[in-house]
């Protein structure tokens, strides 16, 4: 009898609490009757504030009467509807944990922990289904146990803490449907929309900045039948929990309804959240945040210093005694480091010729520039390389290429060059590009490299030897002028004195016989790489092309000789140059190139020489080639031996690497075509 009794009071007790199709909206909560517990309160000026600047604390706020959530006759699960504003108040970027939607069996929920439980759960009922409880959390702390996804997302949990569905925190806007990113401890308030359709058996939830309006499409939509899951009376309201960073969680504004569409909030109503750094706001940060902070910067600053050591080591330079005059020619590898984008491979502009070359755009003049790095373990030489390439820097040609200066760091010369935007010669004669320079550019470079050339040999105050004539070494400005650049450089490799062991720089083509034989570069040398440039700017050809089937199509000067004695010279020509040419022109380059390509020294002319026959422009200004003794076997490619016992490097990228001993023409010619 009597518990039929309180089997009657308890069903009349809940038939007359549980309110059918409740509805209620605060903006605000000034006038509000919630169930608090916890360290929940709120604020004079009507904030719901469910954790205040406590730490390891939870604190619960439920609408006090129960709510009928299911259909007795059928045992379904109500549609319902809620929208609220939050707002996150913390020290920046540090928080904790987050807030809650809930819905629960009890007003309440006892037993249950703060900190990652969010006042909802503890160890022992976490994911038990006895538990009849739905929620959203908005979590801002990453707990791998409960399998979040980040710090700052909106999940759906269903009696416990592994969500069942989270997103990371934001929206997608309705004009493009392109998802933002929603920083749930921003300290800016923001709106959430939780909607379950009892039909549809769906669940939806949204967030948006406040004042941005319900997003079209939800962050998050659950298909789940939430029949199974509630009683069919159940609390809501909110929960929250503080873990070890001292955080306030705000609840600005409550709607909600079941069986029907939640009632908008009024946005301006809204109580306002306190505003940040206010006096007591300072004494809590100093008693509580300071000393989190000191212990990090003790961390920032080893890291400091491992950065600062790596930084260091990443831009060393090296620097000696002698090299202090030359300080306006030195460059700070940093700069040039920044300049190239950290030397990157969009920055290249080409390989080979003893380094890569990289584009770069100076921090602080905003110039272009081209920085060649060049590998080099040996400092021998090096204090004379140095001096020379810094005299070389001083000097100004608009047919050589501006050396602006240097650094150097261990193992490695970097140089730094006037950028050329058109890039190397080569590149226009053999790779078939769009652009083919017609006979008055040719003509134009080929005079212009003349003078550079003569510049370094004669009219500099000392004689400086190129040691590496070649198209691939003449660049081109933004007027298709020719600039010959790289000078020099050979020299930083060629120390061989003693003939058994002669080092021998330069390619294989443009080396002239006795510079194999000796060693030696003079400017001799020079003319006759001179002379093999010219026949390939004229033949649009290498001087040696390994490929080609016959031996005297495969070397440029037997082919220009044996034209010139056979049929006629002009023959030998760039089939691409058509019929635009002069051939005066191209016959006086032709035989230049011959004269220049004599195996005997003497018989070359001088660069000065070169450039008189160039200007004039006509052939017929040239000594008879046949008093000359220009002869197939006097050229240096037609002479067998000369050419088969080669000791030479012609593989600039491995120049450093190895000394290439070449005994026969066939040897040379493979490597020849596997270096290029
Ligand atoms: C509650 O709302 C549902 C759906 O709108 C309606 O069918 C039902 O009659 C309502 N119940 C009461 C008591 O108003
Ligand atoms: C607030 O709600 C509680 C529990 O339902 C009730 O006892 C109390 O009288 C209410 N107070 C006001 C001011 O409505
Ligand atoms: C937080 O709330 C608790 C309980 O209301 C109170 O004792 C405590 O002083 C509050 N702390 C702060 C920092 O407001
Ligand atoms: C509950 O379900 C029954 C049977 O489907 C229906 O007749 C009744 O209207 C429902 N009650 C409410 C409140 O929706
Ligand atoms: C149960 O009641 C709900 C309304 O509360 C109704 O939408 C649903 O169709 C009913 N289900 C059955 C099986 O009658
Ligand atoms: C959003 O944040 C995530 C991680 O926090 C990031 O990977 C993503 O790029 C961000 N998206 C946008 C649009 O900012
Ligand atoms: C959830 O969102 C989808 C997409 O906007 C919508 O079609 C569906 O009706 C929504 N469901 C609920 C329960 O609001």
């Amino acid at each position: 009898m009597f518990s039929k009794l309180m089997m009657l009071y308890f069903f009349l007790t809940h038939t007359i609490a549980a309110v059918e199709n409740l509805s209620f909206t605060y903006n605000g909560f000034k006038s509000a009757n919630l169930s608090l517990d916890g360290i929940a309160s709120f604020t004079p000026n009507g904030l719901l504030r469910i954790t205040n600047d406590t730490r390891q604390q939870k604190g619960h706020a439920f609408y006090p009467n129960p709510v009928a959530f299911k259909n007795s006759t059928n045992g379904t699960a109500f549609s319902f509807s809620t929208t609220f504003v939050f707002g996150i108040r913390s020290v920046p970027t540090l928080s904790g944990h987050g807030i809650v939607f809930v819905l629960a069996p009890t007003r309440g929920l006892p037993g249950a922990l703060a900190s990652q439980f969010l006042g909802l759960f503890n160890p022992s009922n976490n994911g038990k289904a006895t538990n009849h409880v739905v929620a959203v959390e908005l979590d801002t702390i990453y707990s791998s146990e409960f399998g979040d996804i980040n710090d700052n997302h909106v999940g759906i949990d269903i009696n416990g803490l592994r969500s069942v569905k989270s997103a990371p925190a934001g929206y997608y806007t309705d004009n493009n449907g392109r998802f933002r990113n929603l920083t749930l401890v921003s300290r800016q308030p923001k709106q959430v929309w939780v909607e379950y359709d009892g039909e549809k058996k769906q669940m939806n939830v949204s967030l948006a900045p406040i004042n941005a309006g319900k997003p079209r499409i939800p962050l998050l939509s659950l298909n789940q039948d939430l029949s199974q899951i509630v009683r069919k009376t159940m609390y809501v309201g909110f929960s929250s929990s503080s873990g070890s960073v001292l955080t306030s969680h705000y609840i600005l504004g409550w709607s909600f309804k079941m069986n029907g569409k939640a009632q908008e909030l009024v946005l301006s109503q809204l109580p306002k959240l306190p505003r940040i750094r206010s006096q007591k706001d300072r004494s809590i940060f100093l008693i509580s945040v300071l000393p989190l902070i000191s212990e990090s910067i003790i961390v920032f600053a080893i890291l400091g210093v491992f950065y600062l050591i790596k930084r260091k080591r990443k831009f060393a330079e090296l620097v000696e005694d002698w090299e202090v005059d030359y300080g306006p020619q030195r460059y700070k590898y940093k700069d040039l480091y920044i300049a190239t984008k950290g030397f990157r491979d969009e920055q290249l502009l080409g390989s080979g010729g003893f380094g890569r070359v990289y584009k770069g755009i100076l921090p602080k003049s905003n110039s272009e520039i081209a920085v060649k790095r060049v590998s080099h373990e040996s400092r021998q030489g090096m204090r004379e390389f140095v001096a020379e390439i810094v005299s070389i820097g001083r000097f100004r040609h608009r047919n050589l290429v501006a050396l602006l200066g240097y650094c150097r760091r261990k193992g490695e010369l970097l140089l730094v060059y006037d950028y050329m935007p058109n890039g190397s010669l080569d590149k226009y004669l053999y790779d078939h590009q769009e652009t083919i320079l017609n006979w008055t550019q040719r003509f134009r470079i080929i005079k212009g490299v003349a003078s550079g050339l003569l510049y370094l040999h004669e009219e500099w105050e000392q004689v400086v030897v190129h040691r590496d004539v070649k198209a691939s070494n003449v660049l081109l400005d933004g007027e298709f002028n020719g600039r010959l650049g790289d000078f020099g450089l050979a020299r930083l490799y060629d120390r061989g004195t003693d003939p058994q062991t002669t080092h021998i720089v330069g390619t294989l083509g443009y080396l002239a016989p006795e510079h194999m034989r000796t060693g030696k570069a003079t400017t001799g040398t020079d003319v006759f790489a001179f002379g093999a440039f010219l026949l390939e700017v004229a033949c649009g050809r290498r001087p040696i092309e390994p490929r080609r089937p016959s031996t005297e199509d495969m070397i440029l000067v037997d082919r220009v000789f044996s034209c010139w004695k056979e049929t006629d010279i002009l023959e030998a020509r760039d089939p691409n140059l058509g019929w635009e040419f002069i051939a005066e022109e191209v016959e006086l380059v032709l035989k230049l190139g011959l004269m220049c390509s004599h195996s005997e020294p003497a018989a070359r002319p001088t660069m000065r020489q070169v450039v008189q026959y160039l200007e004039g422009g006509v052939a017929a200004d040239l000594p008879n080639l046949d008093l000359l003794g220009i002869r197939s076997s006097a050229l240096a490619f037609a002479h067998r031996e000369g050419f088969d016992d080669v000791l030479a490097m012609s593989c600039p990228s491995s120049v450093d690497k190895a000394s290439l001993l070449y005994t026969s023409s066939s040897v040379a010619a493979s490597l020849l075509s596997g270096a290029r």
